[in-house]
């Protein structure tokens, strides 16, 4: 794009702000800027501004009637058995892929880089990539198949998350069967619809959200690269929790059994305001309400009580999915609902410079993954166990931090080993006394521990990270 191209289609979308600098810029800086306009995407930016204009400032897809709660499986354990044989079924053909969503910033947890390699191991101090990457290379040995990774990034941490894997031997996986792909990026707007700069050569840009996953997956070829490799089931799961059972059997057998499109797992919640998205049924079709959106006149409900003071809409969405292919193939080029958030952002003033926010300045847009729901024809909402699967790395303490997720890893870890009849004394923050750790390679759950043996040993240092151990 030259410099007159970009006037016009920046005076066009009422823009043309952004060239304020242009004729100060040496000619590199100049380029930069022109390759930035040139990927701007002024149909959704168009959207953007409509929605922050609406005095209402709701969401476009605005939902008038109460919602219901959903139905939700609760599998017997004679349930999970016949489930599980279906789901090993589905992966020993070689059906599975992993879709891992990583392009976030990590903001509330205050680290700096790729949020997946942020460390929880409780003794080797590994990084969540590793435990997610572990999980698919035991799960690829188990079924003597290759089991595709694809890991979602964004521009801000691309470079750092490919040089994490590759530092790390890409934690015994073939290189080939881990496929990295960047989300698009999104300028956000000023309260008068005007693209922020934070730079006077730079439009400030942030990822597009998780919603992003489906149209990147298009553009940049992992869906055809699902279909050569003949997966018709994708596990979908976010960086931030190391305790999902990946590709769980019964999960997928439970999805395959019942043909569905999207199936979602569901716990109970903590709190009426935990920070989690609760399935509703609403005008005859699933939806997912974001935890930000509960105060919408429509969703009062979401936190009411029953009579017996029990959360009515009791389950909450832990982000772990699973999505046909033939799904993610039709939805992916749809446009999607875009949701506002108000927040503070770089900005650079009449003399060029960047000044930092201390109150939100601007808005920034996304969509959501989960707002596919509703077009899905078939939906599992799968409940279980939130020990066992649930205890993210979100904030920096207090709950859902790195000392909470790091406790919950062990004590997970721990009623594996008590299941053989070991026993452990336990502090009082309800940590074993004895720190443990165990590789996902070397056992997913309590059986392979016990097929495989295990050693007890009190480790003075910790272990040096090993990806040969097979
Ligand atoms: C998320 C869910 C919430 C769910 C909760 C469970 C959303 C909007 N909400 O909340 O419904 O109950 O987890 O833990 O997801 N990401 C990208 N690109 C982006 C934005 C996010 O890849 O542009 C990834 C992040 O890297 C992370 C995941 O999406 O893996 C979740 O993002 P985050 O914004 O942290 O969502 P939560 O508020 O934790």
């Amino acid at each position: 794009m030259n410099i007159d191209e970009a006037r016009v289609l920046l005076k066009e979308n009422g823009q043309s702000h952004v060239l304020n600098f242009h004729d100060q810029l040496d000619a590199s800086r100049q380029q930069s800027l022109l390759r930035q306009i040139a990927e701007l995407d002024f149909s959704s930016i168009r959207r953007m501004w409509a929605m922050l204009k609406s005095t209402s400032g709701e969401d476009e897809n605005f939902p008038q009637s109460q919602p219901t709660p959903p139905d939700v499986m609760q599998l017997t354990d004679e349930q999970r058995e016949a489930a599980s044989a279906a789901g090993d079924k589905v992966l020993s053909k070689a059906e599975v892929g992993v879709l891992l969503v990583a392009g976030g910033q990590g903001s509330r947890l205050g680290y700096d880089g790729p949020k997946g390699a942020f460390s929880v191991g409780p003794i080797s101090g590994a990084s969540l990539f590793y435990f997610h990457a572990r999980k698919v290379l035991s799960l690829s040995r188990r079924y003597g198949v290759h089991i595709p990774l694809y890991i979602m990034t964004s521009e801000l941490n691309d470079a750092a998350t490919r040089s994490h894997f590759e530092q790390h031997a890409f934690f015994g996986l073939d290189p080939q069967d881990v496929i990295f792909f960047t989300q698009n990026m999104w300028p956000a707007l000023d309260p008068a619809g005007r693209i922020m700069m934070d730079r006077p050569d730079h439009i400030f840009m942030s990822p597009d959200g998780h919603g992003g996953t489906l149209s990147a997956l298009h553009r940049r070829g992992c869906l055809d690269d699902m279909e050569r490799r003949g997966i018709s089931t994708i596990f979908y799961l976010q960086v931030d929790n190391p305790l999902v059972e990946i590709a769980d059997p019964a999960f997928v057998g439970v999805h395959a059994e019942q043909q569905a499109d999207f199936s979602v797992k569901l716990c109970t919640k903590r709190a009426a305001r935990e920070g989690m998205g609760v399935v509703v049924e609403r005008d005859g079709h699933y939806e997912m309400v974001e935890y930000s959106e509960f105060d919408k006149p429509e969703n009062h409900c979401l936190t009411a009580l029953n009579q017996s003071g029990e959360l009515i809409f009791k389950f909450g969405s832990v982000a772990i999915h699973i999505f046909s292919y033939e799904f993610l193939k039709q939805e992916a080029l749809r446009d999607m609902p875009l949701h506002i958030a108000h927040k503070k952002i770089p900005v650079c003033n009449a003399h060029g410079e960047t000044l930092i926010p201390t109150e939100p300045n601007g808005f920034k847009f996304e969509k959501f993954i989960f707002d596919v729901l509703p077009d899905a024809g078939k939906v599992v909402n799968l409940a279980f166990e939130r020990a066992d699967e649930f205890s993210p790395v979100k904030n920096a303490d207090g709950d859902d931090s790195p000392a909470t997720c790091r406790r919950d890893l062990q004590l997970k870890w721990l009623r594996w080993l008590q299941a053989q009849g070991v026993t452990a004394e336990l502090n009082f923050e309800g940590l074993p006394l004895l720190p443990i750790e165990i590789d996902p390679a070397y056992a997913l759950n309590a059986d392979d521990l016990k097929e495989r043996g295990f050693l007890l040993r009190d480790f003075s240092a910790p272990p040096v990270y090993d990806a040969s151990v097979k």
